[in-house]
This record gives C-alpha cells, structure tokens and sequence, in this order.
C-alpha cells in the first residue's frame, strides 16, 4: 500500500483524482493540502474537506499558497471548473475545520515522522512543495517520491501554445521543485492528453456507486461541457487522475529521462523543456501511456468508491 499526500487545487479533475484515490485499495491517502489555481486557495480547501465528506474520511486538510512564488497572478479557471470549483455543483458548508498547519509544514512534517515512505502527488500548482522545500530542504530525503500532474514537454500547452496550467501557474516553483534532489515523475499532458472519459462512462460508475458516482456525473457535466465546445472531444481528460494511476500503474507510462528547464517569463512563460545537458537529478518525463490501461483503472476504482466509504 502506497502512503500519499494530494497536493490539489479542487477543481472538477481534482475531484475525480481524489475520489479515484480514497477508493483504491492500494493507496492510503494520509492528508490533503490545497493550493489556489482552478479557484482560491480558501475555495480549495472548501472543497477538499466536501470531498473527504463524501467518502466518509476524517484526514487532515492542511491550507497552502493564495498565489504563486514570483509572477503576478493569473486568473483562476471559471470557465474550465466553474466559479465554485464544480461546476454547477452548489457550493457545501465543509463539515470540519482545517488542519492547523500550513501545507509546507503538513508536507514536512508527515515525510519527517515517515521517511521514506510518503509519496507526494501533486495535482495543482507547485507552489506548497516549492514552499516546502524552503521550510525545511530535507524534505527531498524524506518524501519516498513525487508525482505531478503538470507540464508539456514535447506536447502543446493548454492555456498557452506552450504552457501547461499547473506550471504556468507558478513556473518558478515548478523549477525549484524540478531542481530538487529527489525522485520526481512528471506526467503532462504529452500522456494526459490521450485519456479521456465521458457522460456515459460516469452515468455507468453511478451504476455501481450511486453516491459518489451522482456526485461525480454532476460535477462532470460542466467540465466536459468545456471541452466539447472549446476543445472539441466528446468528453473530458483525466488529467489528474492520470498521476495517481501513475503510482500505483507505473507499467501504464513510458517515461524518458532528463532535467527539466521551466520558461519563466516571455511568450513561452510555463513551458517545459528537457534538457539533457543540463547538471542535476533527472525528472522521469511520461511521453508514451497505455491510455485503456488508466481509464478501465480509474473506471472499476471509481465503481468500488461507494463500498470502500462503507467498509
Ligand atoms: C491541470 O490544470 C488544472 O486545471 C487541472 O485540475 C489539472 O490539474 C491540467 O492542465
Ligand atoms: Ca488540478
């Protein structure tokens, strides 16, 4: 069993990736922390602790960073995710308070009290791990392993020709954490790109798990309403749900091995660029997936979330 840490900014993929992950046996999920990106941070955190409560789960949600490290601001994503974060979905009055900690200290201090066993899975921008790395830098020996959904390597971006928007985000604290001494996947949207899922594969998961299920088909119709009018597929991608199938599935991707560089500012700000050249820990780069692979994965996992809440 995998011990992971969410790192997320919910957001109607963060939703599917979370509940994917609460329902896969394979994986203990021992807390959450929120950053801004898809809405603010606070609505993140809002959003997390609705989604534990679906599943049934008391784990800690630690807050994290309202705005990236360096750049000003870019706006939150509406449009994609919707003002509340799920769509059309009615913002909920969380049923507990949030962790005390900040998500750099929550994120230290779980690898310090487990280390080499915590794996980090971040799903937003980069902003808390680059925070944490500057809390206290021996993070990178105590965390087993991080793995992000971000990024566009050999890809096009998708909030620019050329970035990704968990980097473009904050393209500084992508780079401090590309930098880092420790085992970093990235899994972009050169994989994330060719998964992808629709209103009939949900209504089938509200089949077998009708509550989690109802919730996920609610909120998926905003997003996938997105991407038929504005990107032309008939469904939506399982961005992040892709990186937590990355840990527990990793014979599902191909990855290529080389440091990254990340464009900090111009017309390419956000991109991300291997650089084998370049002095420093490789980034295990995902460019090829078995993309049936991930989605029968998160379809079965998703079917079961109901019983694993109940169990
Ligand atoms: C990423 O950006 C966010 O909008 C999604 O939740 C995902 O993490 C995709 O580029
Ligand atoms: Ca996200």
């Amino acid at each position: 069993v995998h011990k992971i840490i969410i790192d997320t900014d919910p957001g109607i993929d963060d939703a599917m990736a979370l509940h994917h992950a609460f329902a896969d046996e394979r994986l203990d999920v021992v807390g959450l922390t929120t950053v801004f990106g898809n809405v603010p941070v606070k609505t993140a955190t809002r959003n997390a602790i609705h989604l534990t409560d679906l599943a049934g789960l008391k784990i800690p949600v630690a807050e994290g960073a309202a705005t990236p490290m360096t750049i000003t601001p870019n706006p939150h994503a509406d449009f994609v995710h919707g003002v509340e974060g799920f769509g059309d979905y009615p913002p909920q009055v969380p049923s507990r308070e949030k962790d005390t900690r900040s998500a750099a200290e929550f994120l230290c201090e779980v690898t310090k009290a487990n280390p080499g066993e915590i794996t980090i899975c971040a799903v937003g921008p980069l902003t808390n791990l680059a925070l944490a790395l500057e809390h206290d830098p021996e993070i990178a020996k105590n965390a087993k392993k991080v793995v992000i959904m971000g990024g566009a390597v050999e890809a096009p971006g998708n909030v620019t020709p050329f970035a990704e928007a968990n980097i473009w985000n904050d393209p500084h604290a992508a780079q401090v954490v590309f930098d880092a001494d420790w085992d970093v996947t990235l899994v972009g949207l050169d994989v994330t790109h060719s998964v992808s899922c629709n209103m009939d594969d949900f209504r089938d998961v509200t089949k077998h798990s009708p509550d989690i299920g109802k919730f996920l088909e609610q909120v998926s119709e905003y997003y996938i309403k997105f991407y038929t009018e504005n990107v032309g597929v008939d469904g939506c991608y399982l961005h992040d749900p892709a990186a937590v199938i990355a840990i527990t599935d990793p014979e599902f991707f191909e990855v290529k091995e080389a440091p990254l560089n990340t464009i900090l500012e111009g017309d390419e700000v956000g991109n991300t660029i291997a650089d084998p050249a370049k002095n420093g820990r490789p980034v295990k780069i995902c460019l090829e997936v078995n993309d049936q692979g991930v989605k029968d994965t998160f379809l079965s996992t998703l079917k079961k979330a109901d019983a694993r809440r109940d169990a």
